[in-house]
């Protein structure tokens, strides 16, 4: 299966700043990477991206995508931006359930579901986050945690599971420099290919992304597990060079 890397970008950025990485990234990209790349960029830069691919045939290669939809189609509901809207400037994807939104903004796992219907029912594939903390971890929950995760977007969208991407992030690994053993990443990832095959009488293969620390030095042994389809890049993917050596690492 084509593995997917994917940037995350969060609230990091400027317009300067983009065109610069865009500018390094169009400079070191293969016609022809091996893996799938997406950018997930802040709201108000999808346009500028939208943009600076359509003048560059190097960054044709790379698809957009956000950081969160609102489950919401239009309406009263001020600060969100509807998946029709992210349409609008050529999202491909849309990351929903990410722990920090879980963690700071509240997000539930029945929101979290929601979220990723109203990107599906847009065309737009929802990069859906699971990931316990280092709490749950060490009290042996991460199983428990991930599937409880899985299971409520499996219940919202159990038709059309197939299209969606999953990325299992341990919150204790995103950003700390800890990542995950390439072991540790790779059974949660079983137990998250296990549940995503019971829940579809579909053949096609789900990605499940990996994130949390993953660089340019530990890429290629996490992506070398069996269950691991690609990356969910945080920190990496604002360096140019890192984020091409992870790509690298795909192939
Ligand atoms: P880091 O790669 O910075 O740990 O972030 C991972 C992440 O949260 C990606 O969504």
């Amino acid at each position: 299966m084509t593995k997917l890397i994917a940037g995350n970008w969060k609230m990091n950025g400027s317009l300067a700043a983009n065109e610069a990485l865009l500018g390094a990234l169009a400079a070191g990209l293969s016609a022809r990477p091996a893996c799938d790349v997406a950018i997930c960029a802040p709201a108000p830069y999808l346009a500028q991206l939208q943009a600076l691919k359509a003048g560059a045939p190097a960054l044709a290669v790379i698809d957009i995508g956000a950081q969160d939809v609102s489950a919401q189609a239009s309406g009263a509901y001020t600060g969100e931006v509807s998946a029709a809207m992210l349409r609008d400037f050529g999202c491909r994807y849309a990351i929903v359930g990410h722990s920090e939104r879980r963690q700071y903004h509240g997000e539930t796992d029945a929101l979290v579901a929601d979220k990723a219907k109203a990107a599906l029912a847009h065309g737009i594939t929802p990069i859906v986050c699971v990931g316990e903390t280092l709490a749950e971890r060490e009290a042996g929950r991460t199983e428990e945690v991930v599937k409880r995760q899985l299971a409520a977007v499996i219940h919202v969208n159990g038709h059309c599971i197939s299209e969606i991407v999953v990325a299992y992030e341990p919150v204790w690994a995103i950003g700390t420099g800890k990542t995950a053993s390439p072991d540790e990443a790779q059974s949660v990832h079983a137990v998250l290919r296990a549940q995503l095959k019971a829940a579809s009488d579909n053949p096609a293969r789900v990605k499940i992304l990996y994130g949390g620390s993953m660089n340019a030095a530990n890429a290629a042994t996490l992506l070398g597990q069996p269950d691991i389809d690609g990356g969910l890049i945080g920190g990496a993917a604002l360096k140019a060079e890192d984020f091409l050596k992870i790509i690298a690492a795909a192939q």
